[in-house]
């Protein structure tokens, strides 16, 4: 047999490094080694976009994008390779290897996948991870910018602000998530009462399809353009891009917090603030955090509801508005807060305001294990209940538990429910994420904060939508079912395929079917297609 000397070459230096490195390796993983590594022939290529395990540098490169250390133990289950690609043939040669030799694939860009589906699998996998695709280009003349797959919310707001201070992106509040999850699932943050979420305003996209071309909106398709705005990462193909509106604020926007905890009537406060927040004017955000604090009664501890957010505008109009619309909550000068949109993304990220540059350290925050679940309100719910909400946050597992409680309406109630894959708009009054939060320390204890979590959600159904009880796909939660990994039925996905996408489900299932009918790109809540071919064998 005749080898091609140029093509050998680099299979050899992976051989060599690999030994170097002492990984033994099984056929399958030595197969998809040399199909990658014949294709990207070239030594220092190689070496700077494969990790394989004892690769010196492939716990950090792995362990880099985690962003929920439950998923970081001995006992995860790890990528036989990670794959980090400078350039789009690397991506396109990635695709093809993982098919060729039957590993699944799962894609990363900012890591923060609740559940880990970014970087975990029950199945040989390798991870295709965008940490070199972060190039962002800002147009201001047009109003528009492209921005890759890997970059964080951070580096993008950070590139808008570097070239004005009256355009913005309306997207979420913390920055080390990545374009690429956060844009395929929502995607909202302090702009989306005016503007909508993230994925409303994504005008084009670079992605490549399960077949390796590379397309853009006009040769993708219109459903297929849809269903990559919301209907959930890894599912349609690997999006390395995106074309993105930007979006007016004024060079001064006022922020305020006002804190009330259960002594000062934060039930019967927030009782109120479900009748008005949803009402109040587009320019006004306003998200409740409900946390358990410090009491006043040394060794005591209450529950604190945080009331944030932020008006489009100065800082009398804001007092004017909520002494007019919403005087229980008692907001005063002193509660605000006059800055620049970019300075408004530190605030709400829980960043020192000293400098803008911090943005760009997706480590300025620490990484905690976490549990995520989430519902939507369409009616007030009782002060009762809020009253049982408040008292678990008082349980002992409650210590670094969150419930986010942002107001709905404006833009939200404009856009029809399938306009786009997420189809949570009209009616509702709030969406409430639940996080119970501990060290990866505790892990061995996750269980009791799981628990936790699962019993609040069950306290919560009475108050919640229902038939669906409709969930946030960017908050995933595998508790709602997961894919078989064979094959899996229509009426077994529709179980949380109907919570997350109401009835845009069924145009997700007719996307998926028509551009990846082998069910290449899943994971545990991917979108199946209608009748796998696996199926039609009988098997
Ligand atoms: P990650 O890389 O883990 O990807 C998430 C999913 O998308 C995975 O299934 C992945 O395979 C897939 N995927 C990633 N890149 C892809 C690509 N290029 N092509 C195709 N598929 C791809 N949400 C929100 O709306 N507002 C907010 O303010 C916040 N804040 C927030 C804070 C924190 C600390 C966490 C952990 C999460 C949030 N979220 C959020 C939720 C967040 O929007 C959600 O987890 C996103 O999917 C994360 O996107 P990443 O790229 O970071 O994750």
């Amino acid at each position: 047999m005749k080898f091609p000397q140029f093509s050998m070459l680099p299979f050899l230096m992976v051989v060599v490094m690999l030994s170097l490195s002492g990984t033994t390796l099984s056929h399958p993983h030595w197969d998809f080694l040399h199909c990658l590594s014949l294709r990207l022939a070239n030594y220092s290529t190689i070496s700077k976009v494969i990790y394989v395990q004892n690769n010196p540098s492939y716990s950090s490169v792995l362990n880099a994008s985690i962003h929920n250390t439950r998923f970081s133990t001995p006992a995860t289950p790890k990528p036989f390779a990670i794959i980090t690609p400078l350039k789009t043939s690397h991506v396109r040669s990635t695709l093809y290897c993982s098919k060729k030799h039957g590993f699944q694939l799962r894609i990363r860009s900012g890591g923060h996948d609740v559940e880990g589906l970014s970087y975990v699998s029950e199945v040989p996998f390798v991870i295709l991870d965008l940490l070199n695709f972060r190039a962002i280009k800002v147009d201001t003349k047009n109003e528009v910018a492209w921005v890759q797959s890997g970059a964080t919310l951070g580096e993008l707001y950070y590139a808008i602000a570097a070239k004005t201070n009256t355009l913005a992106f309306p997207a979420g509040m913390c920055h080390t998530v990545g374009a690429g999850g956060h844009f395929s699932g929502g995607g909202y943050g302090t702009l989306f009462r005016k503007y909508g979420l993230a994925a409303d305003n994504i005008i084009d996209a670079r992605m490549i399809d399960v077949n390796g071309r590379i397309l853009d909106r006009k040769s993708m398709g219109e459903d297929v353009f849809w269903a990559i705005r919301g209907g959930g990462g890894n599912t349609f193909g690997i999006v390395l891009a995106w074309k993105i509106k930007l979006v007016p604020v004024p060079a001064v926007v006022t922020v305020f917090t006002v804190n009330k905890n259960l002594e000062q009537n934060a039930t019967k406060i927030f009782h109120r603030w479900q009748y008005i927040a949803h009402k109040l004017p587009d320019d006004l955000f306003m998200n409740v955090w409900i946390t358990k604090v410090n009491s006043s009664q040394v060794g005591m501890k209450t529950v604190q509801a945080t009331f944030r957010g932020m008006l489009l505008g100065g800082v009398d109009e804001l007092i004017a508005l909520i002494q007019d619309k919403f005087p229980e909550l008692g907001l005063a000068e002193e509660n605000c807060n006059e800055m620049s949109w970019i300075e408004s993304v530190l605030y709400f990220g829980g960043l020192p305001l000293q400098s803008v540059d911090i943005l760009l350290d997706k480590n300025a925050l620490p990484t905690l294990s976490l549990k995520a679940k989430s519902d939507y309100v369409k009616e007030p719910i009782p002060e009762s209940g809020i009253e049982g909400l408040m008292s678990m946050f008082l349980e002992e597992e409650a210590d670094n538990a969150v419930a986010m409680i942002p107001a709905f309406g404006g833009k939200m109630d404009d856009i029809p429910e399938n306009e786009l894959p997420y189809p949570h708009r009209a009616g509702n009054l709030f969406e409430a994420t639940y996080i119970v939060q501990w060290t990866k320390e505790e892990n061995a204890e996750s269980g009791k904060y799981i628990s936790w979590s699962r019993r609040l959600y069950s306290y919560m159904t009475p108050y919640v939508s229902k038939s669906p009880r409709e969930a946030y796909v960017n908050y995933r939660d595998l508790d709602l079912g997961i894919n078989n990994n064979d094959y899996t039925s229509y009426e077994q996905a529709s179980i949380w395929g109907f919570k997350y996408f109401k009835n845009n489900f069924k145009r997700l299932v007719q996307v998926k079917t028509k551009v990846d009918p082998m069910n290449f790109f899943r994971n545990e809540q991917s979108i199946p297609p209608l009748l796998s071919p696996w199926k039609k064998k009988g098997n």
